[in-house]
């Protein structure tokens, strides 16, 4: 029986090798592997494709969200509104900061974060909202922006997604080697066209300098290495092609019939499907199927963030979030990569539709 995997990143570089090779090789030669010629390339070239003045390279997705909150000095005190179904670095950046992450539930039928719920949750200390567009999926950001408060997208998982990062004041993002658009290693980056802003948190990932002469902050040593960002400008021009290919896939899922076995993520124009994530109360025996069948599957925030022993000095009970828990507690992912083969999805699709029928059954 042959493996699917959960994502098939080699089948996204290898049309691409040689290239990579060639900027490898470029790298070498140029000899300057922090700061060089591709990193500020990558720089102009992603904020162009974002439709953003500027963005900045960092070293990962939670040092991007970090930096940021830093720049617009939110800090003990301040609380920050944000989805607690969503990946712990959400959470983590508010927190590390000596900031309070105030939780709202999400929307039953987006998995985004509800607008509604985080108007009840802003008080006069709200600092900021911080939305996550969620496995792919843009957040509502016209519901989001007409609070108040600035909106900090963390779009970690939503590279090329339209309209992304340019609703928002600021935007972050990961380059994990899974994500849309990936790094062969750690990679981030804060994009927005507020110059000001972003000029701040250039120099805060430069421990807090211009010119490492004056060091006016305290700031961080956080930027994208050289040859990340020379990769990064190969994958960059592949983007929007992957992300259709994605979308190309999940329409596939909804042909082949798994929209009668089980929920599946509603489709919007602007969804980008990072990840195809379903839902089923029967969930556990779903993924037991798959497993047993050498199909690739996984869980997302089992223990959503506002339950985590870390942060359990906030004081949330168990119930507090209902939409979230309950999510939590039902949802699974299937393959999906741009150019997933055919038979590989109707494979997928087959053994999920034993497993309910069994479930059906017992
Ligand atoms: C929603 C979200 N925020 C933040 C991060 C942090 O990014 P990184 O792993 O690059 O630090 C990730 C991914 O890992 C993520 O999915």
């Amino acid at each position: 029986m042959q493996q699917i995997p959960l994502v098939d990143v080699k089948a996204q570089w290898s049309p691409v090798r040689a290239e990579l090779e060639a900027r490898f090789a470029d790298v070498l030669d140029g000899g300057q592997f922090v700061r060089g010629p591709h990193y500020y390339a990558f720089e102009q070239e992603a904020a162009a494709h974002l439709g953003v003045k500027g963005s900045i390279g960092v070293a990962n997705g939670t040092d991007a969200l970090v930096l940021v909150l830093d720049a617009l000095e939110i800090g003990p005190g301040d609380e920050v509104v944000c989805p607690a179904f969503t990946f712990y670095a959400t959470a983590e950046s508010i927190a590390r900061r000596g900031a309070t992450p105030v939780f709202a539930d999400v929307d039953p039928v987006t998995l985004n974060v509800d607008p509604e719920d985080v108007a009840a949750k802003i008080t006069d200390r709200t600092r900021a909202i911080m939305p996550v567009h969620l496995f792919g999926r843009p957040a509502q950001m016209d519901a989001l922006t007409a609070l108040g408060p600035d909106v900090i997208e963390d779009a970690a998982q939503a590279f090329g997604a339209p309209g992304i990062a340019r609703q928002g004041r600021i935007s972050t993002f990961s380059f994990y080697p899974t994500k849309n658009l990936f790094a062969l290693g750690d990679g981030g980056l804060v994009a927005s066209s507020d110059e000001a802003l972003l000029e701040r948190v250039r120099m805060l990932s430069f421990h807090g300098s211009r010119d490492k002469v004056d060091f006016d902050f305290v700031g961080y040593n956080s930027r994208l290495d050289e040859l990340q960002a020379a990769f990064l400008r190969v994958f960059l021009t592949k983007i929007d092609e992957w992300n259709e290919g994605r979308r190309v896939a999940a329409a596939r899922y909804a042909e082949l019939g798994l929209g009668d076995l089980v929920e599946l993520p509603q489709d919007e124009p602007g969804h980008i499907y990072h990840l195809f994530v379903c839902r089923s109360p029967e969930r556990d025996a779903i993924r037991k199927a798959l497993l047993d069948a050498k199909i690739g599957t996984a869980t997302y925030y089992v223990t959503p963030l506002h339950l985590q022993p870390s942060l359990r000095f906030l004081g949330y009970e168990p119930g507090s979030l209902p939409e979230t828990e309950r999510v939590a507690g039902e949802n699974f992912s299937v393959p999906l990569w741009p150019g997933m083969p055919v038979e590989a999805q109707e494979r997928v699709v087959d053994v999920v539709r034993s497993a309910v029928g069994v479930a059906a059954n017992a």
